[in-house]
């Protein structure tokens, strides 16, 4: 039997023992005041799944604004960095390597998370979804539209959260730019009504993006930060997909041909998109062409598919979330075709070790 290719290593920009990628995601863990993971929880949980290729962390907030879920932990403040030390650390002992997400919610947040506050986003339109506050899920509310000078501010709050990340330990960076969150919230005309330099054109509506991109590679080489996308979010988080979409994301893709970054991490779309007009139902195969770097690829991928998107040359890396929410060795049961366990979606978001850091490892 040839040799799997997702177990095969990667090298460009940084090397990597094997292209199985942990996904990003949120364990709403951070149970304390400062929202700052600790050795004992995040740095286990962490740990435990160091024998993949690389492990992107759960979302984490720039700024004490940019939050919007329940205990999701920061990177803003001096005793998060200290927090995330115990992560990298553990994950480095390993001989694993540890991308930070950097997260900037918008409008999914609540006015329960900002004192009363209205949260933010490119203009005033309530996405009609869901809150996860700290009394349970509420309803979205209608934004405040950012001013320009809170713009600047955001990109201001990812450098900074960048320079952070660097002082943890961690490897890199991926921004989260995807998922119907800030960034897509500019990104889409739905969401996207502005009529300044931050609006209409598609050049204006990414301007934002890669303004931080660009504020970002100030702090750290370009080679160690990656961004994540998902072109054909539809009917989520009050993202729809229109005539300009696609297009939009073919021009961030493409101009990120003229950075040298770690990886595009693109996502299939999450619901069925086959009978939604200007939405891409394959996505990997529609962007590889566009994009010289290293394309990484997620959502619903199993072992077999994984392989097969890798050999088809679609893709260099394979992101894998809920396998090793349920699999801390997902690595070594890929490798000995070993059975998986299933994921209990009732602990995703549940304090404590419960789900969270007490999935065995296979017994052989
Ligand atoms: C519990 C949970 C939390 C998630 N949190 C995040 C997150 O913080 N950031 C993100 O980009 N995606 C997040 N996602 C999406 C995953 O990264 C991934 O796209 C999704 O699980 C599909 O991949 P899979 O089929 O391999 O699970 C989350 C998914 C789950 C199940």
């Amino acid at each position: 039997m040839s040799k799997q290719q997702l177990l095969t290593p990667y090298h460009k920009n940084f090397s990597i023992k094997n292209r199985i990628v942990m996904a990003p995601m949120t364990r709403s863990r951070a149970d304390n005041e400062e929202k700052v993971p600790t050795d004992a929880l995040q740095g286990v949980y962490y740990e435990q799944r160091a024998s993949a290729g690389l492990i992107i962390t759960e979302g984490s907030q720039v700024s004490k604004q940019a939050v919007g879920y329940v205990n999701t932990p920061g990177i803003h403040s001096e005793a998060q960095v200290e927090g995330w030390k115990h992560v990298t650390k553990r994950v480095h002992d390993q001989g694993g390597t540890i991308f930070m997400q950097l997260w900037h919610v918008g409008r999914i947040s609540h006015p329960d998370f900002h004192n009363g506050k209205l949260p933010v986003s490119a203009s005033a339109i309530n996405p009609n979804a869901q809150s996860f506050t700290p009394e349970g899920f509420k309803d979205t509310v209608t934004p405040k539209a950012m001013t320009v000078a809170e713009i600047k501010q955001t990109v201001k709050d990812f450098q900074h959260a960048a320079a952070n990340a660097v002082k943890a330990g961690f490897d890199g960076v991926e921004i989260h730019s995807s998922n119907g969150y800030l960034f897509q919230q500019f990104f889409n005309a739905c969401s996207n009504t502005r009529t300044d330099e931050y609006g209409g054109s598609i050049e204006n509506r990414t301007r934002f993006f890669f303004e931080v991109l660009d504020a970002i590679k100030e702090v750290m080489p370009q080679e160690r930060i990656g961004a994540r996308f998902n072109p054909s979010l539809h009917g989520m988080f009050g993202i729809t997909v229109d005539e300009e979409t696609i297009p939009t994301f073919e021009y961030i893709i493409k101009k990120l041909n003229d950075y040298n970054l770690a990886y595009v991490h693109l996502s299939e779309p999450f619901t069925d998109v086959s009978d939604v007009p200007f939405a891409v139902t394959d996505i990997a195969k529609h962007f590889r062409p566009l994009y010289n770097g290293t394309l990484m690829i997620n959502n619903g991928f199993d072992k077999k598919d994984g392989n097969k998107v890798l050999e088809a040359g679609d893709a260099d890396l394979v992101a894998y979330g809920k396998l090793f929410i349920s699999n801390p060795d997902l690595v070594e049961r890929f490798k000995q075709d070993l059975e998986l366990a299933d994921w209990d979606k009732d602990t995703f978001y549940t304090p404590g070790e419960k789900g969270y850091t007490d999935y065995p490892k296979a017994s052989k």
